[in-house]
């Protein structure tokens, strides 16, 4: 019997990414073969995020295309299902049923190991929904990818280690789209690790929509820390690097703050969002904590490792942002001095606290605003990229580069470096003097040719 074709295409962050792979690898455990475009695919699943609006509306544009491909196929005598997954489908369940036809399935982010049942029903029923958050953990019924599959996702690999936020930021969906905060157990999480690992997994990003609140049960029931965990995934062999996102200032324990310092496997780089400089705007977005905690942490965290490179969030034109407020962000910026940063324009998104708020701010004081934020921290991104230059940075290998003889890995704080060298040495750590630098890259030549 031929197989299905199965296409998934993520949107939003990395955990809708990793959650993508293992309703791909459930499916392909019951019959299903993934496909790389919706090409000629029996079942599509968009994987979808609902945190601005512009994400939201991207999905329902997505769906009319996939309309008009279903119906194309219906007319060869082709059966072609459409699901919808992730945070919209949770925060619209079936209002995305009525408002797009075509769409099968609904179904939300703690629900995929329903995903096979789902699908069998549908032969005997029309449309479902399914946006419950059951009582059973859905990591305990996905399957883990086939060794074949793991290799073919290259070296580096997500693990949501946790999952919802019970920090209730005044503008944000996601703890009504992921619910509250649940730490995965100690031994699931590195029972996968060592499963990737046996398949040539050797860079590991620890996901989380609040990662480091992690406190997952260990095999007698003592809760672990995320420096906890971090230690005992550093042991696993073939483990070479550890990264994590996203953490809250508030979380950012002692230990955490110490393994940076002390754990080589763990890489010198923080995400760790701000969202704001200005008290009157945090305390309005309900972040629990002023730039002045935000900087003393900084201060911390230099203090115990000089060489961790800083990243964050920043939101322009947050309800009732002076121009005071949006300076109070740029003086922020400017004292931390950050790698690279994400920035957006305030969304108000239906149900968060924010969103019923009056003095929401006109798209024109918005956008100069935009730009601005943009310009400073596009301009430090810029010149903590040419700090590098001269340098000789551990790079660990991760594929073919885009021209022969070419080979991309990344250095210790992210940033794609091209080498000439081998693609035998995928997967290995080795040193590289940078020697140019363009705007998003690093290029330089190996150095030292020996595994580190
Ligand atoms: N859990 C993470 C990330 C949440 S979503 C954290 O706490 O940092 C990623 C980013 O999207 C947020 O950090 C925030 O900067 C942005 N974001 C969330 N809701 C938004 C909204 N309503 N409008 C604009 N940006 C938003
Ligand atoms: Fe959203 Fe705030 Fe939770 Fe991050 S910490 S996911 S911004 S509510
Ligand atoms: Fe988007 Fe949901 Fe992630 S809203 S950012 S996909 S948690």
């Amino acid at each position: 019997m031929t197989k299905k074709k199965l296409f998934v295409k993520s949107f939003g962050c990395q955990m809708n990414v990793y959650d993508s792979t293992r309703m791909i690898d459930t499916l392909v455990g019951v019959g299903y073969e993934e496909s790389q475009s919706e090409h000629s695919a029996d079942l599509i699943i968009l994987n979808t995020c609902h945190i601005r609006e512009k994400a939201s509306e991207k999905i329902f544009s997505e769906l009319g295309k996939l309309r008009v491909y279903k119906e194309g196929r219906h007319k060869e005598g082709l059966q072609t299902r459409i699901a919808v997954a992730g945070c919209v489908a949770q925060a619209e369940g079936g209002q995305i049923i009525k408002r797009e036809k075509s769409v099968d399935l609904v179904i939300g982010p703690q629900n995929y190991h329903r995903l096979p049942d789902l699908l069998n029903r549908l032969d005997s029923e029309t449309a479902l929904v399914d946006t419950e958050f059951p009582a059973e953990e859905k990591f305990d019924f996905l399957p883990y990818p086939t060794e074949e599959k793991t290799r073919s996702r290259g070296i580096s690999a997500f693990v949501t280690i946790q999952e919802g936020c019970d920090k209730f930021c005044a503008f944000c969906v996601v703890p009504y789209t992921r619910g509250a905060e649940n730490s995965r157990p100690v031994e699931k999480i590195i029972e996968e690790i060592k499963n990737l690992a046996q398949s040539g997994v050797c860079e590991l990003t620890l996901l989380g929509q609040n990662v480091n609140a992690y406190s997952g049960p260990n095999r007698v029931d003592q809760s672990v820390s995320l420096a906890g965990l971090i230690q005992l995934i550093s042991e696993i062999p073939g483990i070479k690097r550890i990264r994590y996102m996203t953490s809250h200032p508030n979380d950012m324990q002692a230990d955490l703050i110490a393994a940076h310092a002390n754990q080589k496997a763990l890489m010198p780089f923080l995400h760790l969002p701000v969202q704001s400089g200005s008290d009157h705007i945090l305390a309005a977005m309900n972040r629990k904590h002023t730039a002045q905690d935000y900087l003393d942490l900084i201060k911390t965290i230099r203090t115990s490792n000089p060489d961790i490179a800083l990243s964050s969030d920043f939101i322009v034109g947050f309800p009732g942002e002076t121009e005071a407020d949006f300076e109070a962000t740029l003086e922020l910026i400017r004292q931390v001095r950050f790698a690279s940063s994400y920035y957006f324009k305030y969304s108000p998104r239906i149900g968060t606290p924010s969103a019923d708020l009056t003095d929401q701010i006109s798209e024109t004081v918005m956008q100069s605003r935009f730009t601005r934020l943009q310009d400073l921290v596009e301009a430090q991104r810029r010149e903590f990229n040419h700090s590098m230059k001269g340098k000789i940075l551990e790079v660990l290998v991760e594929k073919k580069g885009k021209y022969e003889g070419q080979i991309m890995g990344k250095s210790p704080y992210m940033q794609p470096v091209h080498v000439r060298a081998s693609d035998e040495l995928i997967g290995q750590l080795i040193k590289v003097e940078i020697t140019d630098i363009s705007t998003n890259s690093l290029f330089g030549n190996i150095v030292d040719q020996a595994v580190l």
